[in-house]
């Protein structure tokens, strides 16, 4: 695996996506605007809603971003997991009625295993996608993804409060056998439950539909055109490329801990240090 700072992440995102035809959109204050369906803003799709909902036409019906993002809903898993944090940065390509699920499915391929990209082996990568979507499993299984790699879980459909939403495929890195102790890490997996090993990096919505409070899944309006919106922690993957074994030794991150150390003489990870 390739080393790299949380700088050459975000590069590397926005070159590939740029040069595949996408707008670059500078990340949104994380307070809403013209938004009262919620208090921050949570995903790199949030600022972008008025695009998907045909309310706003967009310069680009390709764009790139990375968002800064607080997520409350993560907040119980804060401190519990090793991955789950108050705010974060998502990095973001979006289709506002351009491509959908194939070229997404495509893009999200070659930018994680190409040489020329972040060069991931394909087996360390494993894919959920929602139930009943025979598309993008026939996709990944062309791309050359094998299919016990590919699991169908009934929970891929993604959204967060109102407005677009539709099913999800979600991309997951494998750490290896140190992360799964009990050697059930996998079917944790497949059964949708925390585990350590298998992190999720990058979630691929294929956003179709509008939610809205009140009103059944099924009874979802069918958005104005077929969008993609995906979300990748920066996080996340900067603990991947740099090896380390949880979010919080990353370079983002780290160089808090090892100040609030000196301002306070306690060692983070010196339990010893609180008696
Ligand atoms: N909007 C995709 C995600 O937040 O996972």
């Amino acid at each position: 695996m390739k080393k790299m700072t949380s700088n050459e992440i975000r590069k590397m995102w926005i070159d590939y996506f740029t040069q595949h035809g996408h707008k670059y959109v500078e990340s949104a204050s994380l307070i809403p605007v013209n938004d009262n369906s919620l208090l921050w803003i949570n995903a790199g799709v949030t600022p972008l809603k008025k695009f998907f909902d045909g309310s706003v036409v967009p310069e680009s019906s390709r764009l790139v971003n990375i968002q800064k993002c607080i997520r409350t809903n993560d907040i119980e898993n804060v401190g519990v997991t090793k991955r789950h944090l108050t705010f974060f940065e998502m990095m973001g390509n979006f289709s506002i009625g351009d491509y959908f699920k194939d070229e997404a499915i495509e893009f999200a391929y070659e930018l994680l295993t190409s040489k020329d990209w972040f060069a991931i082996p394909l087996e360390k990568l494993y894919v959920t996608i929602y139930t009943h979507d025979d598309e993008a499993y026939k996709k990944w299984v062309e791309v050359g993804l094998k299919e016990d790699h590919l699991i169908r879980l009934d929970g891929n459909f993604w959204e967060i409060g109102e407005g677009p939403c539709g099913p999800d495929s979600e991309i997951f890195y494998d750490r290896g056998e140190k992360y799964d102790p009990n050697h059930d890490a996998l079917e944790k997996l497949k059964q949708d439950e925390e585990q350590e090993r298998y992190v999720e990096i990058w979630n691929n919505v294929f956003s179709q539909y509008n939610s809205k409070p009140g009103v059944p899944r099924e009874k979802y309006q069918e958005l104005p055109h077929k969008n993609i919106d995906t979300g990748a922690g920066l996080e996340r993957w900067s603990m991947i490329f740099q090896d380390v074994p949880s979010i919080f030794e990353t370079d983002l991150l780290a160089p808090i801990i090892r100040k609030i150390e000196e301002m306070s003489g306690i060692l983070y990870n010196d339990q010893t240090s609180f008696k």
